[in-house]
């Protein structure tokens, strides 16, 4: 199947060009593609506050790279770099809160450059280690989506209509998606009837980002506005909801897009099966349970306006743009290290414990 996914492989959101980070612009999406290049750490940081780029793996990889301009940088000004780039490690991680691959990913960066060999060039070592994160992360993609597949085909063979929210896909991620990978790979297998994105408000990333992606490669896809979920698990034989994630606690709790909450309660009642899908770069056993979780909040404008033009009345907004579900209501989370089913602290223990070789 990996050949397939590859040569299936068409959407793109960051690249790696001659020491230089290129962003798609996913806030201008599907009207316009447009790429943009960034040569600092504040820039970078800025670029994923702002939402060009998003989506948890991506967040983590772009975090990476904006750590690698970092160190040029400061290798440039001469004198003490590992005590100057601790305002870049701090200024890309106060970028987001939520999404764990960002604190993952500049850890990663962390732990490499602490273990620089004497003569070994600090900055050739940055850039190697963020170009291996979005390696891995690709990679891990296509085993996850592996994975996925072979949960969806021992429930049922026959093709499927299934419930997505936000965006997991090639924009979201290092490579071939998330939950939109397994749900990409289940089209190419012949299990997919038909897949239902939810618009996911208020930036839309279902209408704008997940529907142009499964368009563009002729996944039968039908966008729905959030509200109908109810409804549509009710009358449309949704057999499966497959969403992403920003942070899977210890005991398998999972903060996703806002809106995935509502979905896994909506599921328990009508019998739908519910699957998360992510790297384990995104499980933080840090933290025992989603309680634990910081959760972004974001300007109320995001609400009360459209193009920066208001049209709601004159109120106060609130605006959490992620939320927890509890893993008591999760059938299954897959990684690349392995399928969870009905998540426990134990169980995710036992998951992080394994090498993933690729
Ligand atoms: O606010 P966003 O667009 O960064 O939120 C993205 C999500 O919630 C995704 O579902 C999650 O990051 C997983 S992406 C593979």
């Amino acid at each position: 199947m990996r050949e397939r996914l590859l040569a299936a492989e068409k959407v793109k959101a960051i690249e790696w060009q001659e020491g230089q980070l290129r962003l798609l612009d996913q806030r201008r999406l599907p009207l316009e593609e447009v790429w943009s290049a960034y040569d600092s750490a504040a820039a970078v940081a800025t670029a994923i506050a702002e939402m060009v780029v998003r989506g948890a793996p991506a967040i983590g990889i772009s975090a990476a790279y904006g750590l690698t301009l970092a160190l040029r940088d400061r290798l440039a000004e001469g004198g003490d770099w590992r005590a100057a780039l601790e305002a870049d490690y701090k200024r890309l991680a106060d970028s987001r809160p939520t999404a764990v691959n960002l604190f993952w990913a500049l850890n990663q960066m962390r732990e490499r450059l602490d273990r620089l060999k004497p003569g070994e060039d600090p900055y050739a070592a940055a850039e190697a280690q963020a170009v291996s994160i979005h390696a891995s992360d690709r990679e891990a993609n296509l085993t996850m989506a592996q994975y996925g597949v072979d949960v969806i085909r021992k429930h049922q063979g026959s093709p499927q209509n299934l419930l997505t929210h936000c965006n997991t896909g090639a924009l979201a991620t290092g490579g071939f998606g998330t939950a939109l990978g397994v749900i990409r790979a289940a089209h190419l297998e012949g299990l997919v009837e038909r897949v239902y994105a939810d618009e996911t408000r208020p930036w839309l990333q279902g209408s704008r980002l997940t529907a142009w992606e499964l368009a563009g490669e002729g996944v039968p896809v039908t966008l729905n506005a959030d509200s109908s979920a109810a409804h549509l698990m009710k009358s449309r034989g949704i057999t499966w909801v497959i969403v992403g994630a920003d942070r899977i606690t210890a005991n398998g709790d999972v903060a996703n897009k806002i809106g995935t909450y509502q979905l896994a309660v909506l599921a328990m009642h009508h019998g739908v099966r519910f699957m998360v899908v992510a790297p384990s770069s995104t499980i933080d056993m840090a933290l025992e349970s989603g309680e634990e979780i910081p959760i972004e909040e974001r300007a109320g404008s995001e609400l009360l306006e459209v193009n920066g033009q208001r049209f709601a009345a004159e109120v106060d907004a609130f605006n959490p743009v992620f939320d927890v579900t509890p893993a008591d209501l999760i059938d299954v989370i897959v990684t690349e290290k392995g399928v969870v089913e009905r998540p426990s602290k134990a169980k995710l223990t036992a998951l992080m414990s394994r090498k993933w070789l690729h």
